[in-house]
């Protein structure tokens, strides 16, 4: 089972619209790569998800902390970017496996930063700079909880 989609977005009204409609089909426990370009839009499109999915604070890139922990009403959501790992074995010296846990959604930005030790995801999103504001993005369900988010996208 493969299933991808690609989706150009022309502003970044396109890219919280696609994090709403994501929101709406994720369960708890989702793992959601984003990989891709610098400054294509990986931290928006994660903003515009943890709004959606009920969280109304800040959202901040988690570009310094490595990660960021959002309460939702039973679990949690996990926005981490992992572009200042100097080597991938950082995952495993962290704990963050430990926050993979099937109930938690996790959100992981440069996920090829901890290759080969982070578990498969139920969907990848590759981010592509086109111009400005335009952006393009690549969708990989691996999974059947991945699938389903997907389904009416197609
Ligand atoms: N269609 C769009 N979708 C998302 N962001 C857009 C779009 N058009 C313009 N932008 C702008 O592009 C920038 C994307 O920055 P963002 O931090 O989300 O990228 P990123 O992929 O997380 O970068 P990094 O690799 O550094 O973590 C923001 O300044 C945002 O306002
Ligand atoms: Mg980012």
């Amino acid at each position: 089972m493969l299933n991808e989609l690609s989706i150009t977005l022309n502003n970044e009204t396109n890219t919280n619209e696609l994090a709403i409609k994501i929101a709406s089909k994720i369960d708890y426990g989702t793992l959601l790569y984003l990989s891709g370009d610098l400054g294509s839009g990986k931290t928006s499109f994660a903003r515009g998800l943890i709004h959606a999915l009920g969280f109304d604070g800040k959202v901040k890139s988690p570009s310094y902390s490595l990660v960021e922990q959002y309460s939702l009403n039973i679990h949690r959501v996990n926005h981490f970017d992992l572009y200042r790992f100097k080597a991938p074995e950082e995952w495993l010296e962290s704990g963050f496996n430990e926050f993979i846990d099937g109930k938690d959604i996790n959100l992981i930005e440069w996920p090829e930063k901890a290759y080969p030790y982070l578990p498969t995801p139920d969907l990848l999103m590759n981010w592509q700079y086109m111009d400005s504001n335009k952006r393009k993005v690549s969708i990989t369900a691996s999974t059947d909880r991945g699938n389903e988010c997907i389904k009416e996208l197609i």
